[in-house]
């Protein structure tokens, strides 16, 4: 294939794979967004396997079988509730290829090079740099994942670990590698240094990437996924540029962009910076949560049992849901939607109010409602459906908790304060559904539960959904 018709076939797989990510952004275009993804993806390998021309397509061949597999596998057997887990071993892979790659051109060039000189002086310090970037970042990202991943998924205690000093040997791992680098492009002249430096350069990135996640709570790995997702885009870019593959620079610096917008937009709806998330040990002293403290006596709690629900349903005109975490991990998705629907059969003006930071991943609740076949209508962002609160007569809780906590409006020493909240505490009555009055995500009592409006029904959120609804249908 001529140049030319392979970077129009890179330019042409680049623009499908932006068009996918732009029908990312809403709920209705996203399945069509990702197909278009993974078509634009298509088109790159495609292209990238007639470049390179004549090679053993065997093994080319057996590397997608087993990826195929292993992808196809994973993503059907995933349950939502796992999903950041599952993106954070994606991650890692990511950057671990990037990694990979560098490694390989790198002890490529080392073999081929005849008579040893150093490397940028053979191959330029911008060829150096990129490769050298590649490794530091893709491998920081790979142990910088599984870290993640083992956090989340219960395989490593989710409590930040702070070694003491930690701040200084992180330094000194990322002066050492730094060091290592500078040494390497400047140096390094015989095939041994060359190697020391490349081993070093590897194993104090792969060391980093361990040393910067091990302080940080399992509470706040959904904002250090998106980072390393970041970063994992960031050293795939670099290793386009090693390879001078256009395609790669665009895709890998579209995922690093996305990757640091979505970590802001998470770290503002948390109301926290992103150096506190990832050197602040938040959670250090926690309990159940992620923030530390919580359950104090309760003593103004009032409860009600499904059947008073309903009834006072039965009465109401509007009615706004309030999903969160708990809705996932009941998989009450399907009973929501029930409820709802039987709601709005009998004339109720039914909505449901949707934090940007609810459950455990951007978009969490939007993805779980959108499986239940909820409208996307009735899905409503936190500042649209705030100023409504005060016109609603009923606010179903449904495994939500820190999202609907007051104390982030006006208690300064709280850990979520300046959260942005749903002000559910200003509906005629609220219900609040739950198992216990455990605390949530942050660890903290909520004095929403102890509000006058406020009734408790304790239950699975699935069981107890389901229950009002067929106390209503009896009514
Ligand atoms: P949480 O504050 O975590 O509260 C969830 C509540 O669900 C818990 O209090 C739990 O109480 C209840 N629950 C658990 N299983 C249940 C079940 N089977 N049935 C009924 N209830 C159940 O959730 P939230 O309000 O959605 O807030 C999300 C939190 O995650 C925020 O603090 C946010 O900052 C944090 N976070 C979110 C993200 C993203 S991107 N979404 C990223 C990082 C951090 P019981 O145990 O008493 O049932």
């Amino acid at each position: 294939m001529s140049d030319n018709i392979t970077q129009i076939a890179y330019l042409l797989g680049a623009a499908i794979l932006i068009l996918g990510l732009k029908r990312l952004s809403g709920v209705k275009t996203a399945r069509r967004g990702n197909q278009l993804a993974a078509l634009g993806m298509l088109v790159a390998v495609a292209t990238a396997l007639v470049e390179v021309g004549k090679i053993d397509y065997g093994y080319v061949i057996a590397g997608l079988v087993v990826g195929t597999l292993v992808g196809v596998v994973l993503a059907t057997r995933v349950q939502m509730t796992s999903m950041p887990e599952l993106v954070a071993l994606f991650n890692g892979l990511g950057g671990a290829a990037s990694a990979l790659v560098a490694l390989s051109v790198m002890f490529d060039w080392l073999n081929t090079s005849g008579e040893m000189n150093n490397v940028s002086d053979s191959m330029g310090v911008s060829w150096t740099i990129s490769v050298v970037a590649s490794i530091i970042i893709g491998a920081l990202t790979l142990t910088g994942s599984l870290v993640a991943y083992m956090k989340l998924d219960g395989k490593m205690s989710g409590n930040p670990v702070l070694l003491p000093g930690r701040h200084v040997i992180n330094g000194l791992v990322f002066l050492g590698t730094l060091a290592c680098a500078g040494y390497l492009g400047s140096q390094a002249d015989s095939a041994s240094t060359t190697t020391l430096c490349v081993v070093g350069v590897t194993a104090l990135s792969l060391a980093l990437g361990w040393l910067l996640v091990i302080p940080i709570g399992g509470a706040d790995m959904p904002v250090v996924i998106s980072l390393l997702n970041s970063y994992s885009g960031i050293a795939a870019a670099m290793t386009g540029f090693v390879l001078h593959n256009n395609l790669l620079i665009i895709s890998g610096s579209l995922v690093g962009a996305s990757g640091l917008i979505l970590t802001r937009i998470m770290c503002k709806a948390m109301n926290r910076s992103l150096a506190n998330v990832l050197f602040g040990g938040f959670g250090a002293e926690e309990t159940s949560g992620g923030g530390g403290g919580g359950q104090k006596g309760y003593t103004t709690v009032k409860e009600c049992a499904p059947d008073e629900a309903a009834a006072i349903l039965e009465s109401s005109g509007s009615v706004v849901f309030v999903p969160g975490y708990g809705l996932a991990v009941a998989q009450a998705q399907h009973a929501i939607r029930e409820l709802a629907e039987f709601l709005e059969e009998k004339g109720v003006s039914v909505k449901y109010a949707i934090h940007p930071v609810a459950g455990r991943m951007p978009g969490h609740m939007n993805v779980l409602l959108a499986e239940a076949n909820v409208p996307y209508e009735q899905l409503i962002e936190m500042d649209d459906i705030n100023p409504e609160f005060k016109n609603t007569d009923v606010a179903i809780v449904v495994g939500a908790n820190d999202v609907v906590n007051p104390l982030a409006r006006n208690a300064t020493d709280s850990p979520i304060y300046g959260m942005p909240i749903l002000d559910v505490d200003q509906a005629r009555t609220t219900f609040i559904i739950k198992r216990s009055l455990s605390p949530g995500f942050a660890g903290i009592d909520n004095p929403l539960f102890e509000a006058e409006n406020s009734l408790m029904i304790f239950g699975d959120a699935k069981g107890v959904l389901e229950q009002m609804t067929k106390d209503l249908r009896e009514l």
